[in-house]
């Protein structure tokens, strides 16, 4: 088993992956871990993702979590299917204990100090900052990390190509994470490894 902090330094970006098709799941998990990008965050929200993600892991040098994961169910379905992370876009104490007692690299959603503190009552001091753009962008993440000193955070939401750099040019940012790697639509492999191999590109030397 990984740690979280292991998954997070794999790559600078962990793509948030919404397939629909199962046969998509090995052409878009070869793309990215060709581009350089290894943590590959499957969301649970296709009725293919389990099966997606189970394609995936027959990748070499891909490491296939779970995203969306806001249930024990979902929990227990993800490991079943050989989750190695699990993320989450919030944190409830029950679900915290859950994945904790599972031994699995967890990322679960914050927002506000509040949030980070029940996660720390939990001995979390990783997390994903969600939705980011929206929940003060950069200057409430600065904020936030200066009492939380030792917090580290994956920011995710609304962070894309464009404005990512900024992101991961702070300390407290491990990595970020984001759906534009691999966009909807038919897979375009040429693109997606381009895509992944800019975004490996983009943590500052
Ligand atoms: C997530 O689940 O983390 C978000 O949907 C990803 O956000 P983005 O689509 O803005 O990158």
């Amino acid at each position: 088993m990984m740690t979280v902090d292991e998954v997070m330094e794999l790559a600078p970006v962990i793509p948030v992956l919404v397939v629909d098709r199962v046969e998509d799941a090995l052409p878009i998990a070869r793309a990215l871990v060709a581009g350089g990008l290894r943590a590959l965050e499957v969301t649970l929200r296709t009725p293919a993702a389990l099966d997606v993600m189970r394609e995936m892991a027959q990748v070499e040098g891909a490491v296939v979590g779970a995203g969306t994961v806001v249930n024990l169910r979902q929990l227990d379905a993800a490991l079943e299917a050989g989750a190695r992370f699990i993320v989450s876009p919030g944190l409830t104490s029950g679900l915290g204990k859950d994945v904790i007692a599972s031994g699995v690299p967890y990322l679960p959603g914050v927002a506000t100090a509040g949030d980070i503190m029940r996660g720390m009552d939990l001995g979390l001091s990783r997390f994903k900052f969600f939705p980011a753009a929206t929940s003060g962008g950069l200057p409430a993440l600065k904020a936030l990390a200066a009492p939380f000193f030792e917090a580290r955070f994956c920011p995710t939401g609304g962070i894309g190509a464009a404005n990512a750099a900024e992101w991961l040019a702070q300390p407290f940012v491990k990595c970020v994470g984001g759906s534009w790697v691999v966009p909807a639509g038919p897979v375009d492999q040429a693109k997606i490894e381009a895509a992944a191999r800019a975004a490996c590109a983009l943590r500052p030397a």
